[in-house]
């Protein structure tokens, strides 16, 4: 009798998965803000009323003793803050130590990196019960700063194409992808000539050169938004009678295989011209974007380390 045991069919989706990495950092990612959501709704939730409390009225609370800062709730906060910056800290240290930035990717990190540092200030909010005074107040300030650029920072990062180990593509390469996809457009007979050249009208090199570099940059950002509206005509140009209603008039994508593929080329097309349009501008603004990015979020650490300082001084554990 043998001993051996069948292997066990591996679930359709957990298949995919474990056959392709970016899948994997996808659902890992997805689990990773779901957690987040739930621990910030749910604490934020439970804590409601105290938290809107007159700081008179909270010691009579029965939740005091657990949703002040070093209550069991609160102080477990506070670690969990902590434990939150260690991480967020990792992905500009792993561009410094080797051994660091073998592991993963760059942008695999990011995307931890943003998830942290857009959960850290309402875990850390909770842990002050929403008082900010003091060096702590300082701090929860400044982080909200440097979490707040951050969402700009992600922005303008997205702006420059990057191979999977997130080094930037040159200004040739972009344009040789990009001439090979305006010739893969050209080649196509199912859009419009005038449309297509419609949908992906672009300002001038010159006049984007000119631009202030905030209005560059909101500039950049209106072209991203109106893209899908921009992308909806084109698509709409190519639908016949109740297609248009089902399809919202051209947002949603049809059942034409053929004509999908010609939008979604288009649609990249769209954004790779756009991109090297702006690529220096994006550049430019990026870098300066890091200047202010990095000392905020140095002063914040040394901000936070006084505060721990104290609070393990005065004997709070
Ligand atoms: C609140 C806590 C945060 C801290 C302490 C923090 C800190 C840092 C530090 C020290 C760097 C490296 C800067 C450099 O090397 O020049 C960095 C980079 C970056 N951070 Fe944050 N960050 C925080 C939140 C965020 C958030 C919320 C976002 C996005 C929504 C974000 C997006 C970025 C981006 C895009 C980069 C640059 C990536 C690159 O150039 O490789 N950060 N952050």
């Amino acid at each position: 009798m043998s001993t051996a045991t069948a292997p066990t069919p591996i679930p359709a989706a957990q298949a995919t998965v474990a056959g392709n990495p970016e899948a994997g950092h996808k659902l890992r990612l997805l689990i990773a803000y779901l957690i987040a959501i739930a621990l910030i709704i749910g604490l934020g939730a439970y804590g409601l009323d105290y938290y809107v409390a007159g700081p008179h009225d909270r010691p009579f609370m029965a939740k005091h003793v657990l949703l002040k800062p070093s209550g069991r709730i609160g102080i477990n906060l506070g670690i969990l803050g902590v434990g939150m910056f260690l991480v967020i800290f990792l992905y500009p240290l792993r561009k410094r130590w080797t051994w660091l930035g073998r592991i993963g990717l760059s942008r695999n990190w990011l995307d931890f990196h943003v998830l942290l540092g857009l959960s850290a200030p309402f875990v850390i909010a909770m842990h002050s019960s929403f008082k900010f005074h003091g060096f702590a107040g300082i701090a929860f300030w400044i982080m909200l700063a440097v979490a707040l650029s951050g969402v700009v920072g992600r922005y303008l990062y997205g702006q420059i194409p990057r191979r999977v180990n997130a080094a930037e593509f040159s200004r040739k390469e972009l344009q040789d992808i990009q001439d090979k996809m305006a010739e893969q457009l050209a080649g196509q007979k199912i859009l419009k000539e005038s449309d297509v050249r419609s949908a992906l009208r672009l300002p001038s090199q010159q006049t984007v050169d000119r631009l202030p570099a905030p209005v560059a940059l909101i500039h950049m950002f209106v072209l991203d938004l109106s893209r899908p509206f921009r992308i909806a005509r084109l698509r709409s140009g190519a639908l016949h009678g109740a297609e248009y209603l089902t399809t919202l008039g051209g947002l949603l994508p049809t059942r034409h295989r053929e004509l999908e593929r010609a939008i979604a080329v288009a649609r990249e097309e769209a954004a790779l011209s756009k991109r090297i349009l702006f690529l220096s501008r994006s550049q430019q603004v990026f870098h300066l974007w890091h200047v202010v990015h990095k000392p905020f979020s140095y002063t914040f650490a040394v901000l936070v380390l006084v505060h721990i300082g104290v609070v393990l001084m005065m004997g709070f554990f």
